[in-house]
């Protein structure tokens, strides 16, 4: 069997720009690799057809905690506690998160027993507040604007002498995400492309320093909400524009912006960005359900929406054997009053329900 350093294509390159390296993602994936689970790949020829391409799905709904937010999370908190310093823990660890990172975080600050204050939006949806509470950690409500949740964290930092792990822009949490790639590139040899959904960036840059050390040719594609399409601004303005307002989306997992960490791998890095609009997650998500039989959240459903989208037609036939990430499956069941809602449209219809 080959193993990913047979596949390599040039040697990995230290870019001093950018504020994590390969060699970060590599440590994160020793850090990291006895704890979590190595998420299984799986295809779907209905989806394949809807496509026209063959379609790879990297399962991290299964990942432990629901998300493949427990990389960076895990990775981070054993990055601050090396393995000689023993009663020099932080005394807690903080962060703000619609969700997910949350639950990944509380989860390996108790690992390591550790005591996590989590800053929620009181809108964030309820099962991913229950889901931070069972983990046991502390959650404080601020309001959903980016002001009150930075506001809010800067007390409970100051308050409880905490160190702040960053949903998106800690270099640690970018490097564990990372090594969703080193898994990619064993699982699926003759990838072409990574589609990856984005919100902050920490999981689509930690996949382009690994995907782009490894093998530079294979494409890394972000994902995004039309109603929070700040990188594909970002993008196509050359500088970091972030949202100018809390965007309205269904996709709760990405509603936050690049940042200046994640902005200048993104810059270089990511090969292209698709904007998805709210109908087009709804269909794709529904469709995973269906004919995968997959949980997904909603979030999740942005790169299956992006790789269905008519946008996704001009990406050359040669990109063949495309990897979706399907990047979480915390989904709030109370809330899918919009399932069955919206009609169906192409390429949806060709698709036997
Ligand atoms: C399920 C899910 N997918 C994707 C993302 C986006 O990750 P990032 O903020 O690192 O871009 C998040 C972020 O919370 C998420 O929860």
């Amino acid at each position: 069997m080959l193993t990913l350093y047979d596949r390599v294509e040039q040697p990995p390159t230290m870019c001093a720009q950018y504020c994590i390296s390969f060699a970060d993602v590599e440590k994160a994936r020793a850090n990291i690799e006895d704890f979590i689970h190595l998420t299984p790949v799986l295809t779907s020829s209905i989806l394949n057809q809807v496509a026209g391409r063959n379609l790879f799905f990297k399962c991290e709904l299964f990942q432990k905690t629901g998300s493949f937010k427990i990389r960076g999370a895990l990775n981070a908190i054993r990055d601050l506690i090396p393995a000689t310093s023993e009663g020099k823990k932080p005394k807690a660890v903080v962060t703000h998160s619609s969700g997910n990172h949350g639950q990944a975080l509380t989860y390996a600050a108790k690992l390591e027993g550790i005591p996590a204050y989590i800053v929620v939006p009181k809108t964030a949806p309820n099962c991913k507040k229950l889901a931070i509470q069972a983990y046991g950690a502390s959650i404080v409500y601020s309001e959903q604007s980016d002001e009150s949740r930075e506001n809010v964290t800067k007390r409970i930092l100051k308050e409880t002498e905490g160190i702040m792990i960053h949903p998106n822009q800690e270099p640690t949490v970018i490097a564990g995400q990372g090594t969703i790639a080193l898994e990619v590139l064993n699982q699926v040899p003759l990838v072409d492309a990574l589609v990856v959904p984005v919100g902050g960036g920490g999981m689509v840059a930690g996949i382009a320093i690994a995907v782009k050390a490894l093998r530079p040719s294979v494409k890394v594609y972000a994902a995004e909400p039309l109603n929070a399409d700040d990188c594909y601004q970002s993008k196509l303005k050359g500088e970091l524009i972030p949202n100018p307002y809390s965007p309205e989306t269904i996709a709760d997992g990405v509603k936050s912006s690049i940042g200046l960490n994640t902005w200048p791998i993104i810059r270089d890095l990511v090969d292209d960005v698709f904007t998805v609009t709210e109908d087009e997650i709804k269909h794709a998500t529904q469709l995973v359900w269906e004919r995968m039989k997959l949980l997904i959240e909603p979030t999740a459903g942005v790169g299956v929406a992006a790789v269905l989208s008519p946008h996704f037609q001009a990406v050359s036939p040669e990109v063949k054997n495309i990897c979706i990430v399907l990047s979480g499956g915390n989904v709030d069941l109370a809330s899918l009053t919009w399932v069955k809602q919206a009609e169906r449209p192409a390429p949806y219809q060709s698709v036997c329900f």
